[in-house]
């Protein structure tokens, strides 16, 4: 496999990194997960507006981004990709030696990681459904940064797969802010509701499309928190990301939804999404 660190493409086992880079010793840093359909990348704009978003309000300034777009599609040749890639792109704040919490402002040399794999979405998960668990968003206040500080999401994820499920639903407060790493919709009442933009979400570009859909449908939405208490009033469940489109929920915490299919409107959602990827 070859991948992309600090200018250069290598071999992955050619590819090194400091122990005194800020992303090992901090978790300093951003990324974002982006894929291709039909051989093109998805979104592009949207996810590299996020990655700008996202440098700004950790105070990395890095100069490079205009160049991200053909490293990505080099790769992809270079690693003879033919059909779907998932990149995955990662920039720390660099190295700090002596190892010190404060970050220098000026003369930060941004550590650069890029890669590009194969990528099949599971068509399992997507046809029958998942069963996800709830658990406690223990993250910190600023959700709305795809930051690489992962380990609260790792936790609930890994608690998640241990009780039988794909997926951790979190609760902060009494309420369903996201998944661990995708966004979270539940239906009642031919009602699409998913919890609000704010710093307690990441502002999923899948999350924005379904959005875009349901306008485009005429399905009507609210933005609004869902409460853990009302969860059985909805009828329907849904998450959506990159990786896992839109794949509907079955069972919550072992609580079968409905007659434990996906949904009727999940799937014309999907359906919906699957027409606009085609065409892409
Ligand atoms: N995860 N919420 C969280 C916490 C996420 O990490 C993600 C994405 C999403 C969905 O965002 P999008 O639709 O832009 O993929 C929501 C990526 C896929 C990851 O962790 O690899």
């Amino acid at each position: 496999m070859i991948v992309y660190l600090n200018s250069e493409f290598l071999h992955l086992e050619k590819a090194k990194i400091s122990p005194f880079d800020r992303g090992f010793l901090f978790a300093d840093g951003v990324y974002e997960s982006i894929r291709t359909y039909n051989g093109k990348l998805f979104k592009y704009e949207d996810h590299l507006n996020r990655l700008r978003r996202s440098l700004s309000e950790i105070r990395l300034f890095f100069d490079e981004i205009k160049k991200v777009e053909n490293i990505i599609y080099e790769l992809i040749k270079k690693n003879n990709i033919e059909a779907e890639a998932l990149i995955y792109l990662q920039i720390t704040r660099g190295t700090s030696f002596p190892r010190i919490h404060g970050f220098q402002k000026d003369d930060v040399n941004p550590t650069v990681f890029i890669s590009a794999a194969s990528f099949e979405v599971n068509r399992r998960e997507q046809n029958e459904g998942i069963k996800v668990s709830l658990q406690d968003d223990i993250r910190w206040q600023r959700c709305d940064i795809k930051s690489v500080s992962l380990l609260p999401i790792v936790l609930a994820n890994q608690n998640a797969i241990d009780a039988g499920g794909m997926e951790a639903i979190l609760i902060r407060e009494g309420v369903i802010t996201e998944g661990s790493h995708t966004n979270f919709f539940a239906i009642k009442d031919e009602t699409v509701f998913t919890a609000p933009e704010s710093n307690l979400i990441l502002s999923g570009i899948t999350r924005i499309i379904v959005l875009e859909l349901c306008n485009q449908l005429e399905i009507e939405v609210k933005e609004e928190f869902i409460k853990k208490d009302e969860l059985k009033t909805f009828t329907e469940f849904f998450i959506t990301s990159t990786t896992k489109e839109i794949t509907p929920v079955i069972n919550v915490n072992d609580w079968i939804v409905g007659n434990g299919k996906p949904g009727e409107l999940t799937l014309k959602l999907k359906k919906a999404f699957d027409n606009l990827v085609e065409n892409y």
